[in-house]
């Protein structure tokens, strides 16, 4: 007699789309894999263990083991935008968040949800961005800032400035050459812990790490001959 486990069908194969990404398909949402930009925060293999399968070789996400609803829930809470979805058969497309933030993660990236546009690109509305500065995947969080053992000292500020007029529209972030990301459009910058650091229509943001005024650039990346490629 087969236990449930060893009767359970193998998940679906992935369809290669290209730059590390894969489609795997699903009866009412594909999900959209990009393991680049995995920061491991884990909240699919914990929020949604039958789909997202830990510790398996080969083919580990199994769409259509949970509602297509959930799994929506689950895909919205990867910070870095690894995992995402199409929708089809009446689930709608991911939309943008009402605010544009970025969370200033302890000792670790920003974690940023917006209508993101990179280089004047539509680019998700989830990602997480290198700040140590160690990153292979610039400008996105490859989590070695565990490796160089990142502390970005102190927590910023709270900020009292107004409430923005309007807090959502396009996010553009521009990665300047050997330097800090460029960030324009409405913007609420926050604490990890969700106090409110800045409210911004255009920023500077250190990501070389060595900033004496985090998050913002201070120009300290020129004295550390910061690289970003
Ligand atoms: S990018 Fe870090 S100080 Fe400018």
């Amino acid at each position: 007699m087969s236990t449930g486990e060893d009767s359970r069908r193998a998940p679906p194969a992935p369809e290669a789309l290209g730059n590390g990404v894969e489609r795997i398909a699903g009866a009412r949402l594909n999900v959209i894999y990009e393991g680049k930009r995995c920061i491991h925060a884990r909240h699919c293999v914990t929020g949604a263990p039958t789909v997202f399968l830990a510790n398996v070789k080969g083919p580990w996400i199994d769409p259509d083991t949970i509602s297509a609803e959930r799994l929506v829930e689950i895909a919205h809470a990867c910070p870095s935008g690894a995992i995402r979805y199409e929708g089809k058969d009446g689930v709608p497309e991911e939309t943008a968040p009402p605010v544009n933030l970025i969370a200033i993660r302890e000792n670790g990236p920003y974690a940023v949800r917006a209508d993101l546009r990179f280089d004047g690109q539509a680019a998700g509305y989830r990602a997480t961005l290198c700040r140590c500065g160690a990153s292979k995947n610039k400008p996105f969080c490859d989590g070695s800032h565990h490796a160089v053992d990142f502390a970005a000292t102190g927590e910023p500020l709270t900020d009292s400035a107004d409430m923005l007029a309007v807090r959502d529209g396009p996010l553009a972030i521009e990665p300047l050459p050997d330097g800090p990301l460029k960030v324009t459009g409405n913007l609420e910058i926050t604490s990890g812990t969700g106090r409110v650091v800045a409210r911004v229509q255009s920023a500077k943001l250190c990501r070389c790490g060595g900033s004496a005024n985090k998050p913002f650039c201070d120009g300290t990346h020129t004295r550390l001959n910061f690289r970003s490629t």
